[in-house]
């Protein structure tokens, strides 16, 4: 696809600290850099990058790679997107040389796309200082003329051929800028402006660029907004509007997130520019995942009156499944934060986000909805709501709320602490690599045993003295991972070839896929002691402990299959399972 040589000018233009220093702040220390990892959330930094090596590793989820599987990863870009924007960035064009007529048209087509969007966006912005009614309507709502400008704001004229007669008129086909949703076609097939007699809110991607547009009426009439239809390049579920700005100037990697598009610019205009908005809709984990590029804390703003409702809830689980750190803001006085801010100020409403909670605190609260005390059906109502928001605590932090809550419910800590007992936590199940007990230190990521005895395998293949003792003991098949299972191939297919050729054609031949790149790095890093008079017993004792794994992942397979037969009180089955058992744990007896 690209050429090899062009793939080494771009590793080796790009410097893998400049490139993981635009998403983790890096400190120097030693020979390398230390920040917190990016692929997990973490207190204490524990993600290192080599600039002699340019690869990074993380100690604590165990992640590793180099400049190009670092962008992949970040943003979430197959292999070719990441050369060709990491050559962007070095000035070197690189041309899908498979298919190129085929690629730069498509690039054509975007390029067209946004530049659409842009006349568009001026073309709206012009009108509105044209035009004295949408004009006098934001300065009714304090909006400045700088705010106007930054934000991009416009207005569509009150016409059904604004916008299509002026793009058409500048070379723009009816279908492009019918496939943007700047208009629409209706039944009998007559294509009309989408957006009439609208204030224009432009929707900026994180790079800046303009991807769609949000209208809102100057009146009481609805629908209250319009935004652009999904197009090619407006997805709403991966896009946060405000967020490239929010970005700017925000070491504390912290927004505020609210519902609105007038909540972004109010805010703004007072000079609280850490600000988000979802476009319309509940939140997606594409928007989560695109956060966590930049942000590690999100301050969740609820207008009071949808706090509790099932989107928030379920936005906030999102938010937190995405290991953001969460708080709550609750705007008073049933108001949203543009009108907030606007009645009380810039002062008070930073207090109320100094006084967020976090949503432990929040859930908590939340329990308390309804409840009276003193009646001993609600307490119990109460105490079942508090297992369920306090479940999944680390122990420390589970002790906290307990006292708290003992207080508020006159129930003894012992008895919520029982409860809580029989509703495990299901994190630490999900995560059982990782030491989770944060507070008691540094998170760990404990390697299963059975990797690190593939590695050795293949870190001894690789040793031209005793590749040929595991070539014979060792089949691909034995192997558990697929990125070890191919890299032992290709190490077996190329025998013939000196170290030095065989590790170029692993670099070349694993690069374009993540988690091939991180094995690979992992391999080559791995240090294996060889005592040439016991590297028989080495090999045998890794091979058995790959087979040991698998042998215990059946184990675990049947022993499930088993409960559900007795469940169902089927005999013979689970006759018949415990024989099965009985010859796996034969199997490793013999181990
Ligand atoms: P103002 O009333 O101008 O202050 O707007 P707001 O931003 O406070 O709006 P509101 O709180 O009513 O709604 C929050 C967000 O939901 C808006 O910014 C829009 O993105 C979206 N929204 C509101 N009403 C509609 C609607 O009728 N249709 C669609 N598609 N989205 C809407
Ligand atoms: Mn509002």
């Amino acid at each position: 696809m690209f050429s090899e040589e062009i793939i080494q000018k771009i590793k080796e233009e790009n410097d893998i600290v400049d490139i993981v220093s635009e998403v983790v702040t890096l400190k120097k220390t030693g020979k390398n850099y230390l920040g917190r990892c990016p692929f997990h959330n973490e207190k204490t930094p524990s993600f290192t990058v080599s600039s002699e090596k340019q690869i990074y590793k993380c100690f604590g989820c165990g992640e590793a790679g180099n400049v190009i599987s670092f962008v992949m990863k970040t943003r979430n870009m197959a292999f070719p997107e990441a050369v060709k924007l990491l050559g962007e960035k070095v000035g070197i064009v690189v041309d899908d040389a498979d298919s190129p007529g085929k690629s730069s048209a498509a690039n054509e087509k975007f390029k067209r796309m946004y530049n659409i969007n842009i006349q568009a966006a001026r073309y709206f912005y012009t009108n509105l200082k044209r035009f004295k009614a949408p004009y006098e309507y934001l300065k009714g709502r304090g909006i400045t003329d700088e705010t106007i400008k930054k934000f991009g704001i416009g207005f569509a004229l009150d016409n059904w051929q604004g916008i299509r007669s002026y793009l058409k008129q500048r070379g723009f086909s009816e279908e492009e800028i019918l496939e943007l949703g700047l208009t629409t076609k209706n039944e009998k097939g007559n294509i009309y402006d989408r957006f009439r007699n609208r204030i224009i809110f432009p929707v900026f991607n994180v790079s800046g660029r303009v991807i769609g547009f949000g209208g809102r009426v100057l009146d009481d009439s609805k629908p209250k907004y319009l935004n652009s239809p999904e197009t090619p390049i407006f997805h709403k579920g991966t896009n946060l509007y405000g967020l490239n700005l929010a970005i700017k100037n925000n070491p504390a990697r912290t927004v505020i997130m609210v519902e609105g598009y007038m909540d972004v610019i109010s805010l703004s205009q007072q000079g609280v520019t850490n600000v988000v908005a979802t476009l319309g809709t509940a939140l997606t984990e594409g928007q989560c995942k695109l956060l966590k590029r930049y942000i590690d804390t999100v301050i969740v703003s609820f207008d009071s009156d949808v706090a509790g409702e099932n989107a928030t809830i379920r936005g906030l689980e999102i938010l937190q499944k995405s290991g953001f750190d969460l708080k709550i803001l609750q705007i008073p006085s049933g108001k949203d934060p543009d009108e907030f801010i606007r009645s009380f100020g810039k002062e008070k409403f930073l207090n109320l986000v100094d006084g967020a909670l976090p949503i432990i605190d929040f859930k908590l609260r939340m329990a308390e909805k309804g409840i009276d005390f003193s009646k001993q059906e609600m307490v119990i109502k109460y105490l079942k709501r508090v297992v369920n928001v306090l479940k999944d605590l680390d122990p420390l932090e589970k002790a906290v709320y307990i006292k708290q809550v003992s207080e508020k419910s006159g129930i003894g800590e012992e008895a919520i602490m029982e409860s809580l007992d029989k509703n495990p936590n299901k994190s630490i199940q999900n995560n059982k690599n990782h030491n989770i007990n944060r507070k008691f230190g540094q998170k760990l990521y404990l390697e299963p045993g059975f990797v690190r005895a593939e590695r050795t395998v293949l870190s001894l293949a690789l040793d031209k003295r005793l590749s040929d003792k595991i070539f014979s003991n060792v089949s691909e098949d034995d192997l558990i991972l697929k990125a070890h299972k191919v890299i032992y191939t290709i190490i077996k297919e190329n025998n013939m070839c000196s170290k030095e050729e065989l590790i170029k054609i692993i670099n070349l031949q694993t690069m374009q896929d993540s988690e091939f790149t991180k094995e690979w790095i992992k391999i080559q890093e791995y240090k294996v002691d060889i005592d040439e008079g016991s590297i028989d017993k080495m090999v045998s004792d890794c091979v058995n402990n790959i087979k040991k794994y698998k042998l215990e992942e059946s184990r675990k397979k049947i022993m499930d299959k088993i409960r559900k037969c007795e469940s169902e009180g089927l005999v013979e089955e689970t006759l018949m399972l415990a024989r099965e058992l009985m010859d796996i744990q034969k199997e490793m007896g013999k181990l």
